[in-house]
């Protein structure tokens, strides 16, 4: 069969390189892709919010699986336009990715079915919001732009004046654009964070084994939010909390779905805060995460084509995925500066002796062709994933690799995976 993958970063990087592993995919297409990519696949200039254009390359190339990475080409609708037109297209519907693209949304599904997700309210301009800022609010509390905001449209404010710059940002400066028109009050809750993932086709859900996550760029877990500057898989939760939050969040969030009218299929990701009162839901991603995916999917021994089209096909309970026993760790090299301002073009030197280790993945995130070398092309630049036994020799299998990898302004976390 013919697949396409649509996006562009490491996400979509792991997905290429595992799909062209598979005996039935025969020709392997990536939408915009880079570097890395086109060493298993095709790469095509369109990029993920070219809705319009990616249908008509699908349809006309009569490419048989579409795996969409970033939630701009779901919540657009991508996956209606080329399910209607017949094509197979791994990702869930726009109405159905909602539940990423509006936390209003979200919040008042969970609250109409019982999932248990900290109090809200919703506001659609500044007056109200400032009124309830100024009678109702107990700090800190957290003031979330309803939208797609590439991760920076949530803040956690410990007082009255934080909260009225996070306010301001979304109504008057317009700072996360439409998705900011309307804000999502919501109340603080402590614990430890986690995320659960599971692939699901509307009917049979299955979780897949939980990644850690870091987020912020500096060691310590110190710095600015980032996109993501590592992660661990397995990072393994006790079975009776994974099954609360099967139980409680994730099958009552298909159920619903279906039972709105909008069947939930592909990967549904619940953000989670771990409470001493039970686990409770923060947000919903619609997708892998990114860099998650990329230690998760180095680990996926068998066959990724038919957990997908299980998916997409309603057929999820004849899949069984067999998972490497092995740890994983992932490293992420970004650009200086980021998540900040940052250069591009810097030529990145080491990368076949990086991947010289058998246990060891590089994937591209980042990066372009320009003659013949491969250069810088965003913040978050290359994700080196090491296997091990242990985390530890997982962990440092990748960090000799990332000692290999070169290039100006090049910086990286030391502490993924430090003492798990
Ligand atoms: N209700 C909450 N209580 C405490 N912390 C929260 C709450 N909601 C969000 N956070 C923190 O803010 C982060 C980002 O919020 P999230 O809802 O995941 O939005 P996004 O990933 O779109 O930025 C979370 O990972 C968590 O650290
Ligand atoms: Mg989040």
């Amino acid at each position: 069969m013919q697949v396409l993958v649509v996006g562009g970063g490491g996400r979509e990087h792991a997905l290429c390189w595992k799909l062209a592993q598979s005996p039935l995919v025969k020709k392997l297409y990536v939408a915009p892709g880079n570097a890395g990519c086109a060493a298993v696949a095709e790469r095509v200039a369109i990029q993920p919010t070219q809705i319009d254009v990616l249908t008509d390359f699908v349809h006309s190339r009569r490419i048989d699986l579409t795996v969409v990475g970033p939630e701009v080409a779901l919540v657009g609708g991508l996956v209606d336009r080329l399910t209607k037109l017949g094509l197979k297209a791994f990702g869930p519907t726009k109405e159905a990715a909602r539940l990423e693209g509006s936390k209003s949304y979200a919040k008042a599904l969970a609250r109409t079915h019982n999932i248990p997700s900290p109090d809200f309210r919703v506001f659609q301009s500044l007056p109200p919001a400032l009124t309830y800022l100024e009678r109702a609010a107990h700090y800190p509390l957290v003031i979330k732009a309803d939208g797609l905001a590439s991760g920076k449209g949530v803040r956690v404010c410990s007082d009255e004046a934080e909260a009225k710059e996070h306010l301001l940002d979304c109504f008057e400066r317009g700072r996360f654009g439409e998705a900011g028109a309307r804000v999502v009050i919501e109340d603080f809750v402590k614990g430890t964070e986690a995320s659960v993932l599971v692939v699901t086709c509307g009917k049979t859900l299955l979780v897949l084994e939980p990644a850690r996550d870091y987020k912020t760029a500096l060691d310590g877990d110190r710095g600015p939010n980032t996109g993501g500057m590592g992660a661990v898989s397995p990072a393994s939760l006790p079975p009776e909390t994974m099954t609360r939050i099967e139980e409680k969040i994730l099958i009552p969030t298909v159920h619903a779905m279906a039972r709105e009218g909008h069947p939930f299929k592909g990967v549904l990701y619940a953000g989670l805060m771990l409470t001493p009162a039970g686990p409770r839901l923060l947000e919903y991603n619609v997708r892998f995460g990114d860099p998650e995916a990329q230690p998760t999917l180095a680990r996926l021994k068998s066959d990724l084509v038919p957990l997908l089209l299980g998916a997409v096909d309603g057929s999820l309970d004849q899949v069984t995925p067999v998972w490497d026993e092995r740890k994983a760790v992932c490293v992420v090299l970004t650009s200086g500066g980021y998540p900040g301002e940052f250069k591009r073009g810097f030529a990145i030197h080491g990368l076949e002796a990086a991947a010289e280790d058998p246990d060891v993945r590089v994937f591209h995130a980042g990066t372009e062709r320009k003659g013949e070398r491969i250069v810088t092309d965003g913040g978050r630049v290359l994700n080196v994933v090491g296997l091990g036994a242990t985390v530890a020799q997982a962990r440092e299998r990748a960090y000799a690799a990332v000692k290999k990898i070169h290039f100006e302004g090049m910086h990286y976390r030391t502490d993924i995976g430090a003492g798990l």
